[in-house]
């Protein structure tokens, strides 16, 4: 049994919780929270499992082998040092850092730490996504001509993450929250990008955060990505991830809904039922028993970052 400790009991730590409570070979053996009754109801309704307010008192229990991080992105970096100097696995939730210099000495300090770190980037470990790069990789697509990014938001902070920091300037905002997601995604099916040119749109509120994003960057061999991004508009929350080819067109439409077709054809929907995608848990437990596992390591949160920043300048 890998012995998990989590720190961050909000919206996202909660979600995560239920996923290792359901597996069997992953125990939870302490949780933390600022919020004293967070992390006391959290540990008695799980039963028989330690509860602190203070995350260095869960990094420093012996019964804790892997730390997963999901505190607000501005705490990842001191929080993950401390556990990478007690030399304990990290989960860590995206974005990696704050800032690119955080990000860096992170990810430097995990690879001289010895242990397994990873990133939470759950498209990775979805239908939609492990599909869209099979069908990539069959040259469904033909030769890439432009890859676009689309994220529209009527509401942000979405209905489902109200908290006291993702509307805000300093580590908050749908380009560092969302984006990062489909960065990482480029980068791992496109590689590198450069040349990136970023006009954010930001509210009279100096602490609030973007509102809208219209940015272009290339590949390495030239083809066009463009991202861009709007919040505080009509209609529905939606997100667009399109891969444009010679011979037809991938996208992926709110996280999960894969569409393609050929070109002059109509887009359909794609059947992912045959699609079996890798766990994020089973993943972990197989790298920290030293075998070949799928993980998106701190050098995969730092390439994201380097984009982020350069997107967010
Ligand atoms: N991977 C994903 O799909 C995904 C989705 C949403 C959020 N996230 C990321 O997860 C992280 C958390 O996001 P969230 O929406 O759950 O935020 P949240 O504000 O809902 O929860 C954060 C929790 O951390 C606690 N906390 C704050 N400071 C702490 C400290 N010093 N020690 C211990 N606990 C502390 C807060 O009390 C809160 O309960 C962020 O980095 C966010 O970007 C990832």
């Amino acid at each position: 049994m890998l012995k998990i400790g989590i720190i961050g009991l909000g919206a996202i730590g909660q979600r995560l919780l239920s996923q290792f409570e359901e597996h069997r070979a992953v125990s939870i053996t302490a949780v933390c929270d600022v919020s004293e009754v967070l992390a006391k109801q959290t540990a008695e309704r799980l039963g028989d499992v330690q509860f602190y307010t203070d995350y260095q008192h869960l990094i420093a229990d012996g019964n804790v082998e892997l730390v997963y991080v999901a505190v607000p992105p501005k705490l990842h970096h001191a929080i993950v040092m401390h556990a990478l100097q007690a030399k304990k696995h990290v989960l860590c939730e995206k974005p990696l850092a704050n800032s690119l210099e955080e990000a860096e000495e992170m990810a430097r300090a995990a690879k001289e730490a010895g242990i397994v770190h990873a990133m939470n980037f759950p498209l990775n470990y979805g239908q939609a996504a492990t599909k869209f790069a099979e069908l990539l990789g069959e040259g469904y697509i033909g030769k890439l001509r432009r890859v676009q990014l689309t994220m529209n938001f009527p509401q942000w902070p979405r209905a489902w993450q109200q908290n006291d920091w993702v509307g805000e300037r300093e580590q908050g905002g749908f380009v560092l929250e969302v984006g990062v997601h489909y960065i990482q995604q480029i980068l791992k099916l496109f590689g590198e990008m450069n040349n990136i040119h970023s006009k954010l749109e930001f509210p009279d509120n100096p602490i609030s955060c973007e509102t809208g994003i219209f940015a272009t960057a290339e590949l390495v061999d030239g083809t066009p990505v463009l991202i861009e991004g709007l919040s505080r508009i009509s209609g529905k929350e939606s997100i667009g991830f399109i891969a444009y080819g010679s011979k037809g067109v991938l996208s992926i439409e709110n996280w999960g809904l894969l569409r393609g077709g050929k070109t002059g054809e109509e887009l359909e929907v794609l059947s992912l039922e045959e699609t079996v995608p890798s766990r994020l848990i089973d993943e972990l437990v197989k790298a920290i028993n030293g075998e070949k596992a799928e993980i998106y390591d701190f050098e995969v949160g730092y390439q994201a970052q380097k984009i982020l920043e350069c997107l967010r300048a």
